[in-house]
């Protein structure tokens, strides 16, 4: 069996996937067209031509300003749909996406909009695929908290169909406590929490986002590494990390893919997931995210299904969920 083969009959689930960063220059394009909206871009060639970045902010403004297309509940619906079959084909099962709210209420676009739409979108996916999935909601962190409050008062006739809230967007100048108090209210809303940290951000971010906010679970941690006693912390304590290195190499988080740190985070213990991020910006799908690992960093079959087993156990599936799926 090649390696392209066994990657994607790999039964895995996807725990990082923002889906504004599924949007297909192809259905930009289409989307604009359909509700005559402008974009600053001539031809698809040209989108792509434009997915150049130095560091996270590049992409964030170039992310908000694709996401303008996204109008009408049918449009959040292809996006979902879209990202789903093509996840399907890598061999996703399970996919727990984040989305990100305030990018449409800012603009207009009513909270139910966007929720009803991938709503529909989840429920084909389970109809079509068998592929189960969960809802992220991501608060904004350049925005204050005072907005974040305001998101998660505009999500409650929806809370029983949200998993969780996430944190995103520009990390530095921007630490998790910043979101201390809305996490807690989240918390005891029932919901779970999850946060980038340690992506651009220092190891006290990771602190944070461990102490101050409680997560579950959490997004990149990356520089996690730079500081022994965190990395030893993660690894006793089981914690998920989210992991994407197509996403970390476009956005120089590693300057080249041969310098990925995924086979150390495994020798060290952590419970290390491999996921997409952005997948229509980054250059890549899952199983493009672990045939990239595998090949920069030596990766054999045993730690690709070993990633595969980290991402179920990393997800919120209840317990008979997971075992079933291991
Ligand atoms: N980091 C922070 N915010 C984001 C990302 C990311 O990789 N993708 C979408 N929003
Ligand atoms: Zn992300």
């Amino acid at each position: 069996m090649t390696e392209t083969d066994f990657i994607a009959g790999l039964p895995k689930a996807e725990l990082h996937l923002h889906i504004e960063g599924s949007l297909e220059p192809e259905l930009m394009f289409a989307l604009a067209k359909r509700n005559d909206v402008a974009i600053p871009f001539a031809s698809v060639e040209e989108v792509r031509a434009a997915y150049s970045f130095s560091r996270l902010q590049d992409f964030l403004d170039i992310y908000y300003a694709g996401a303008d297309v996204l109008r009408t509940t049918q449009d959040f619906h292809d996006l979902a749909i879209a990202y789903f079959d093509r996840a399907a084909a890598d061999g996703v099962v399970h996919a727990e996406i984040m989305f990100d709210p305030q990018t449409h209420t800012a603009r207009g676009i009513p909270f139910g909009t966007v929720i009803e739409g991938l709503l529909s979108g989840m429920a084909e996916a389970e109809a079509k695929h068998g592929m189960t999935s969960k809802l992220i909601m991501s608060f904004l962190r350049h925005l204050d908290e005072d907005d974040a409050f305001a998101t998660l008062e505009a999500a409650k006739p929806w809370l029983d169909r949200i998993d969780a809230v996430g944190l995103d967007s520009s990390e530095l100048g921007h630490p998790p406590e910043k979101f201390a108090r809305v996490f807690a209210e989240a918390r005891a809303l029932g919901l779970r929490l999850v946060a980038h940290a340690g992506e651009e951000g220092p190891p006290e971010y990771v602190y944070q986002a461990l102490d101050l906010l409680g997560i579950d679970r959490l997004d990149h941690g990356n520089r996690s590494l730079e500081d022994p006693v965190l990395t030893a912390r993660l690894a006793r304590t089981s914690m998920t990390l989210t992991v994407c290195p197509l996403s970390n190499l476009k956005l120089c988080v590693v300057d080249d893919m041969a310098d990925h740190p995924i086979d150390r985070m495994l020798r060290e213990g952590l419970r290390a997931t491999l996921n997409s991020d952005d997948p229509a910006y980054f250059g890549g799908y899952i199983a493009d995210n672990y045939r990239a690992a595998a090949a920069a960093r030596g990766l054999d079959r045993d730690d690709l299904a070993l990633l595969a087993r980290n991402s179920f156990l990393g997800s919120f599936l209840p317990d008979d969920a997971v075992a079933a799926h291991l």
